[in-house]
């Protein structure tokens, strides 16, 4: 199995190609039986216990699939089979797993499979500063919320699932580089997997690149910066562990937190800091740059 649907992954086959990668992105596991020779049938249910499910991409509603134009690659068979074929990274509010999704005609995909966590298994909590300005739709979901039911603990994932889905739709439709969102369905978000050379992409702060790389780096994080505020969105929290570096091309990732610069009074606080910790990342590797300079070029007018 290769990851092959990324225009910019290779077809190198990721369960042999270790040599040279952090061994943090090599994953092993055991293919199962695809789908492929064996179309699921009611009678022919995946082995959930083996980490199988049928695809959820039409039990979700409208709005919680993914925006047009459709990549080709997304597998919207109602007959296609999910597979978990392990984890990518647990992180300090969700775990992100590799999922392939496919098709009884052979046709497969592997995404990125974000699961956000219950509050209470989390390691973080986000200041409220960040969801100023933001509103829960349903009175019923504020009260359950504010009760700290099981619903409601249910209610606080999802919304940092959908919060961050929103996102991801807004700016991947403006053209910005994140990841394609799938789907989203509660507390799982499927996107696009960003990969490069047959491997999960690494983050920016584990790779070294050249002088000219670096620079060509700066100018496609500028380039997001300035446009997410020109449409009255700061990051707010990114920094080189939040952004991938597939090849030459940066993709922006974990956007659960996006301030509103209108809405949020300390919009502009967080728009500085996703500044400063760009900057600083660059400064560290030798390219001349200035977090005020940035920030200034980048604030609207
Ligand atoms: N679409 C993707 N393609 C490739 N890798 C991804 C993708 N999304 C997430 N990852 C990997 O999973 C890690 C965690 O994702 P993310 O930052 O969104 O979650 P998090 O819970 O905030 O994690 P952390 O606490 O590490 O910041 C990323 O650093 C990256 O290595
Ligand atoms: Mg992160």
């Amino acid at each position: 199995m290769s990851l092959q649907h990324q225009d910019h992954a290779s077809t190198t086959d990721t369960s042999r190609r270790t040599d040279g990668i952090d061994p943090f992105f090599v994953f092993d596991y055991v293919p199962l039986d695809g789908p492929d020779d064996r179309p699921p049938d009611p009678g022919d249910e995946p082995d959930q216990s083996s980490g199988q499910r049928m695809t959820t991409y039409w039990d979700v509603e409208k709005g919680c699939r993914g925006p047009d134009p459709r990549p080709d690659w997304v597998v919207t068979d109602a007959g296609a089979v999910d597979t978990e074929l392990g984890v990518l990274k647990t992180g300090k509010e969700a775990d992100v797993f590799l999922l392939e999704r496919a098709a009884p005609d052979g046709t497969a995909s592997v995404y990125a499979a974000k699961r956000y966590r219950s509050p209470e298994h989390r390691t973080f909590h986000r200041s409220a500063a960040y969801t100023t300005g933001r509103r829960v739709k349903r009175s019923r979901d504020t009260r359950a919320l504010e009760r700290k039911s099981a619903h409601g603990r249910a209610i606080a994932a999802g919304q940092w699932a959908m919060a961050e889905w929103d996102a991801l739709c807004r700016y991947w439709t403006v053209g910005l580089p994140v990841p394609y969102p799938v789907q989203v369905d509660g507390s799982e978000i499927l996107m696009e997997l960003i990969a490069y050379d047959g491997q999960a992409a690494p983050r920016l702060s584990q790779v070294r690149p050249d002088t000219d790389l670096l620079a060509e780096y700066f100018h496609q994080i500028r380039t997001v910066i300035s446009v997410m505020a020109a449409e009255g969105w700061a990051h707010g929290d990114l920094s080189a562990y939040n952004i991938l570096a597939a090849g030459d091309r940066l993709v922006v990732i974990d956007l659960p937190q996006v301030v509103d610069l209108v809405s949020n009074p300390e919009g502009a606080d967080f728009l500085m800091r996703d500044c400063r910790n760009v900057c600083s990342w660059f400064q560290a590797r030798g390219l001349d740059v200035d977090s005020q300079e940035l920030f200034a070029e980048v604030t609207p007018t």
